[in-house]
């Protein structure tokens, strides 16, 4: 596990970008995986930035994203599939249809996932899988739990998940408590992982995924067992370590 502690919220952008973009240069029909949340947002803005100018070019990358809320459609702009089309896909030359985020619409829970868990195999594998991580330990959807989840799956989010994202919603009540997630098997088996932490409330998650014991009920502690794995923090998230 490679950890790489940044100044700020730029910098940790721009680190993991390099990241990314080196992976889209140097195989450019690659798969991605990507996250949402508000930390990638800067990295995204970057690959964007780098496209405009013509030093990338996503032509022929596929992505898969890790999770989508259920029972949010396309058009509400707190759905995964809107933050995507919004801060990347919209933005950039990637054809859509090389594009995946988990069908949130679909109301058979086992039907959306399994389809999901399908279109990520068949793609082959994930090339490098960005993830954030939430404070408490999840990645993807992966709440703290008794096991860790193999493949993508219906979830129930806590309590403290709910309310961290609640920030996007008009009301409480409008958060989703329900969300299809690519699971841990599913997030282990990409080559690459490229997780980005930013922000003081992020420093006591970081320290106890990276540095504590792997436990099902600190889901991103997993990553410690996977050959290729960078941990891109800013100074403060960073600051226990
Ligand atoms: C959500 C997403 C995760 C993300 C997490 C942290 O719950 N499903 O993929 O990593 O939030 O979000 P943030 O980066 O906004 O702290």
């Amino acid at each position: 596990m490679r950890i790489i502690k940044t100044k700020d919220y730029q910098d940790m952008s721009r680190k993991a970008a390099n990241i990314i973009s080196a992976q889209v240069i140097a195989k450019p029909d690659c798969v991605l995986g990507l996250a949402t949340g508000s930390t990638p947002i800067g990295t995204y803005k970057v690959l964007v930035e780098r496209y405009q100018k013509g030093d990338l070019d996503f032509s022929g990358v596929k992505t898969v994203n890790l999770d989508e809320y259920r029972g949010l459609t396309h058009d509400n702009d707190q759905s995964y599939y809107y933050f995507m089309m919004h801060n990347l896909f919209g933005q950039v030359n990637i054809p859509l249809e090389n594009t995946h985020v988990p069908d949130g619409t679909e109301p058979d829970a086992k039907k959306a996932c399994d389809d999901y868990e399908a279109v990520v195999e068949n793609m082959g594998g994930i090339d490098l899988q960005l993830l954030g991580l939430g404070h408490n330990g999840h990645i993807g959807f992966n709440e703290p739990a008794d096991e860790f989840p193999k493949a993508t799956h219906c979830v129930d989010l806590t309590e403290s998940t709910i309310k961290a994202n609640a920030r996007f919603f008009e009301k409480i009540e409008d958060v989703p408590t329900q969300a299809y997630t690519m699971g841990i098997g599913t997030i282990m088996k990409a080559k690459k992982i490229l997780l980005v932490a930013s922000g003081k409330d992020k420093a006591e998650i970081v320290k106890k995924a990276f540095c504590g014991p792997i436990l099902p009920q600190v889901p991103a502690s997993i990553l410690q067992l996977h050959p290729d794995v960078t941990i891109v923090v800013d100074e403060e998230a960073g600051a226990l370590l």
